[in-house]
């Protein structure tokens, strides 16, 4: 769930972010396409930031969480059924004040959330905490790197079953490994993962989720590759996927066998395996609103939802109804 992280495109952001270009780029478009399609849900919900970077589904708070970029912690969005519900903001991490809040992953079954924190333009902070979804009291705050390290970009994060967590780096792609407890237990590297050395691979690794088989499936963004990364031996291997996943960005787990990786374009791509990820097919695709820009999706209901880095007074959580590609097996 990258925010493009080089320093010329975090340039070109800040530029975006300081205008007002965005705003009314957005209201313009708003008005055709993708809203007026029936039988869909798009959450529009009231909110001042104008980047929320990843929402995930806390299905015992009937919520979704937000990061909220700027904000440095979380918001949240319910009354998700009624029309423009306003965010709420739940957290504000006081000790990474002036760095981003990147992705998230509900951690259900411990009673907790965890998101990452980074230093978005000069890459010299990186963090992942951990809080309590009932009233959002800090359990930990582990930094992952700081300014004596190599620069980095920590971006998303996923949990296994033992309560372990994992937080990719998109700039240095690595992954760092965090116990239940919050200790920094060790960084994953592989010849596999840092391979992607042309100039143009700018953001790398990226969408983290746990297969319930013992694995992380990672995407890399524009490399365009998924990885599988056993937990217990750390190996990492490439799944060989069938139709292009480039630019992916969020992931969500929709069952052992099927995952969706959210990207700039396409807004999301429904992705298959039948082989435990040792190959895999894109199999759909869906475009919301594209200039919104997807950054992550979610499960809800048996519904994926995907949310978007670009809002102005609204921010849009769009239910992806995914098209079949013929090319698919
Ligand atoms: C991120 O947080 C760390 C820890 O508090 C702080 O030292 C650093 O200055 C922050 N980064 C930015 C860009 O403010």
């Amino acid at each position: 769930m990258a925010i493009r992280c080089c320093s010329c495109r975090s340039t070109l952001l800040l530029l975006l972010l300081v205008s007002a270009v965005p705003i009314s780029i957005i209201v313009s478009l708003e008005s055709t396409t993708w809203t007026s399609s029936p039988n869909r849900h798009h959450l529009r919900y009231r909110s001042l930031g104008l980047v929320r970077e990843c929402a995930k589904w806390d299905a015992s708070g009937g919520r979704f969480l937000v990061s909220n970029f700027f904000g440095g912690g979380l918001a949240e969005v319910s009354d998700v059924d009624v029309g423009a519900p306003a965010e709420r903001t739940l957290m504000r991490e006081p000790d990474v004040a002036g760095n981003v809040s990147l992705g998230l992953v509900v951690d259900g079954g411990r009673g907790r959330v965890l998101v990452v924190f980074s230093d978005l333009f000069r890459h010299r902070y990186a963090a992942v905490g951990a809080y309590r979804l009932d009233n959002f009291e800090r359990i930990f705050l582990t930094r992952l790197s700081g300014p004596e390290d190599e620069t980095s970009f920590a971006d998303d994060v996923a949990v296994d079953s033992d309560g372990n967590a994992y937080v990719t780096d998109a700039k240095r792609n690595k992954i760092w490994k965090v116990g239940s407890g919050g200790a920094l237990s060790s960084v994953i590297r592989s010849p596999l993962l840092e391979r992607r050395k042309e100039w143009y691979h700018l953001v790398g690794l990226n969408g983290i989720v746990y297969h319930p088989n013992g694995y992380l499936l990672v995407v890399h963004t524009d490399g365009g590759d998924l990885f599988r990364v056993d937990t217990s031996t750390e190996e990492v291997t490439q799944v060989d996927v069938e139709g292009s996943i480039l630019g992916g960005d969020g992931l969500e787990l929709l069952s052992p066998t099927k995952i969706v990786v959210a990207a700039f374009r396409p807004s999301a791509r429904l992705v298959e395996s039948s082989d435990d990820w040792r190959t895999a097919t894109v199999t759909g695709t869906y475009s919301g609103p594209l200039h919104r820009v997807a950054a992550a999706a979610t499960a809800k209901d048996g519904k994926v939802y995907v949310s978007h880095l670009f809002g102005g007074r609204s921010h849009v959580i769009s239910e992806a109804v995914f098209s079949p590609l013929s090319s698919a097996k």
